[in-house]
């Protein structure tokens, strides 16, 4: 065998924000099945992750929760963890980003590139929320898109149509966390001067570091020119402090790939066999192996190994990058019921059943994977319940009730035996090349060869012929042979299985180099079902259990629907008792501080009343001045946090963008009593 090779393999580090779903589980399935299959290859390969803990959205979804951030990545941190853990992921350490180890690398790091000149400072103007008393990121801030005006867009691009523009150009914006429209504010940040290594970044990317798809993207950035890159972000933020800028925050994305050294190094606290230099410094001949999705390539292909080099570490030596999970051809949707939780997906389904169709799905391009329901189902059962668990099924009840147990003292055919061997140097190499779909295809054409075999030998015809037993045991254990064989190839993908396998067989651990011989005349276990059906009720429950159990968004209070029933009876002395006059819309205002609220002056003739109407979802202060409408003229007055309100205007529909004020027909006068 080749020289054992040491590698360090990470996979991108979650968010500790939220709940794993199968988007997440797609990479981590991906890299744990390169990593079993470098390990069965008996070189050192350590697998490190982390939960990405710090930035904004951690900080406010804490805040929601009346929580410390703390508590919130101290609980996601459990969860995580038992969630890889029941998806058979193998991590090495699975670490978080706010840790001792982390600070420690991230202000190494820091402080080398400031040291070489790579970090500038100026002062920027950003959006800031007055109310809440923070710098807003883009996707806190929501308006109106400047191209074709739908309402409520977030951040840089219009859901509706598709323009990117600055969040500085919504129409109307306001911060999405209090309401009211942002200021601008001025404050010092921290640069990242990336320019410093376009020279370095174009040479490392032509070394056949990356896939082809990422370099020719890069190429793309490499044209658009390289930009400096703002790593500070000011308090409040949940972050590491910058050690010589007080209240300012190292950037989430400068902290989080440090991550992966640190989480290494803390392995490396723990065991004497692994020095961290021997990894990362800048002559380091181990590999360092990064997997991630295609939306984060700019971090790893170009802030990150600028990063390294800017503070004398080694480079990455290769980044895989993978497409994204759409379900049944679509985007992940909640409302659909394909939004699937880890969690949600183990409460009714085997973890080894969406890595093998994970797997089987998989090339070494970016292209998005898709995981149709109806298909999963199919092939799960065809190929792995049909063709690879059948071979042995077939077999080991012969050699069970017939043998004892035992298997022949030579296989019936030897040659096919050395076929299937033969076929693992293929296979290794798409393993070795995130080729999985093209691995598992050729596993499966080697699983319907066993199955031809065992059928045209056909055993339990023999079994009835006294003269010919001998020759049925050298056929079962043929056919229990080929399947050892097709388990070694598919344990990187199925360890659990693989394990119970090892079991049935009574040996050690498969791997790559102790299969070449056959296994003969050796006593084995009863055979235990391996593998069952998925029902098409399980993907049912899934999907059910991922819908949303509450309706999206909850009507504001002045609207109603014509699904609303008819209310309960009042007298005609009822109806007389509430005083309905036509008002005029003299002033319409944004309240600052309130999300669905507009400030209203209406005019009754004779005099002027202050409403606050929960509107603004549906109409602009602007379209709203001069016109007339209904107001129920004698409620009592209400105090509300914005002040006293006079009144109330009558509007109809469900809600958001779909709400309507009334509006009397023309020749209406202000203050006509309506009758
Ligand atoms: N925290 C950052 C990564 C920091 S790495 C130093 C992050 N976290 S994430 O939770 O949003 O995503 C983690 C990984 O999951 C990323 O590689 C991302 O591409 C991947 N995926 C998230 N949703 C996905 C799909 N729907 N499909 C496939 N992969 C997806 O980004
Ligand atoms: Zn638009």
């Amino acid at each position: 065998m080749a020289s054992k090779r040491k590698i360090l393999v990470t996979s991108a580090l979650p968010y500790a924000n939220g709940s794993l779903h199968l988007g997440h589980l797609v990479e981590t399935i991906q890299t744990d099945i390169w990593v079993r299959f470098q390990k069965m290859q008996g070189h050192q390969c350590i697998y490190v992750c982390a939960d990405d803990t710090h930035g904004t959205p951690i900080m406010l979804k804490a805040q929601q929760e009346n929580i410390s951030p703390e508590q919130l990545i101290a609980r996601i941190h459990q969860e995580h963890q038992e969630d890889f853990k029941a998806f058979a992921i193998g991590f090495d350490n699975y670490h978080s980003t706010h840790s001792a180890e982390n600070q420690a690398l991230s202000n190494t790091i820091y402080y080398h590139l400031q040291d070489a000149g790579h970090i500038s400072k100026r002062v920027i103007k950003q959006a800031y929320d007055p109310i809440k008393e923070m710098f807003l990121p883009d996707r806190f801030i929501r308006g109106e898109c400047p191209r074709c005006g739908a309402a409520d867009q977030y951040g840089d691009s219009c859901e509706v149509c598709g323009a990117t523009y600055s969040p500085a150009d919504l129409k109307n914006a306001v911060s999405a966390l209090s309401g009211v429209k942002p200021v601008e504010k001025e404050s010092e940040h921290h640069f990242f001067k990336l320019q410093d290594f376009e020279t370095m970044l174009q040479q490392w990317m032509q070394g056949e570091h990356v896939q082809r798809e990422v370099a020719h993207k890069m190429d793309e950035w490499f044209h658009a020119g390289l930009q400096e890159w703002d790593i500070s972000r000011d308090a409040p933020y949940f972050g590491f402090e910058i050690p010589d800028a007080p209240g300012k925050y190292y950037y989430v994305w400068l902290d989080a790939p440090v991550g992966y050294m640190a989480s290494f190094k803390n392995l490396c606290d723990r065991r004497d066999d692994l020095k961290f230099n021997d990894y990362w410094q800048a002559d380091s001949t181990a590999e360092l192996h990064h997997f991630i999705g295609k939306d984060i390539v700019y971090f790893h292909a170009l802030f990150w190994p600028a990063m390294l080099q800017g503070a004398g570490f080694r480079k990455p030596s290769a980044i895989h990058v993978h497409g994204f999970l759409t379900v049944n051809g679509q985007k992940m949707s909640k409302s659909r019921g394909t939004f699937i939780t880890a969690r949600t997906y183990l409460q009714h389904l085997d973890a080894e059943y969406l890595r093998y169709y994970i797997a089987a799905k998989l090339s070494s391009g970016i292209e998005d994977i898709d995981l149709s329901l109806e298909d999963f189902q199919l092939r799960v059962n065809a190929d792995l319940v049909g063709k690879v668990v059948n071979i042995a099924s077939r077999c080991a009840g012969f050699i069970q009730k017939k043998f004892d147990n035992r298997l022949a003292a030579a296989l019936h055919q030897p040659a096919l035996y050395q076929d299937f061997v033969a076929a693992g140097k293929s296979i290794a190499e798409y393993f070795a090349a995130c080729d999985y779909s093209k691995a598992v295809r050729e596993i499966m054409a080697l699983a319907d060869r066993a199955n031809q075999y065992v059928d045209e030998q056909k055993p339990w015809v023999l079994v009835k012929d006294g003269s010919r037993q001998a020759e049925v045991q050298a056929i079962c254990t043929t056919g229990l042979n080929l399947f050892r064989v097709l388990i070694t190839y598919l344990k990187p993908i199925l360890p659990l299985t693989a394990e119970r396998v090892e079991t049935f067989f009574n040996i050690p651990a498969l791997d790559w180099t102790n299969y070449s011989a056959p296994l003969c005349n050796h006593q084995i276990q009863d055979y235990q079902a391996l593998m069952t059906r998925i029902e098409k009720d399980k993907l049912d429950a899934i999907v059910d259990a991922s819908r949303p159990t509450t309706p999206p968004a909850a009507a504001p209070t002045p609207a109603a629907t014509s699904q609303d029933p008819i209310a309960g009876e009042i007298s005609y002395d009822d109806f007389a008792k509430i005083d309905l006059r036509v008002a005029r819309i003299a002033k319409a205002e944004h309240v600052e501080g309130a999300d669905k609220l507009l400030r209203l002056t209406l005019d009754l003739g004779t005099e002027q009343r202050q409403v606050f109407a929960g509107i603004k979802s549906a109409y602009k202060p602007e379209d709203l001045t001069g016109r007339l409408t209904v107001m129920v003229a004698n409620l009592a007055p209400r105090k509300m946090k914005f002040g006293m309100s006079e009144g109330m205007v009558l509007a109809a529909g469900p809600g958001g963008k779909d709400l309507w004020i009334l509006q009397p027909d023309s020749g209406a006068q202000p203050g006509m009593r309506i009758k």
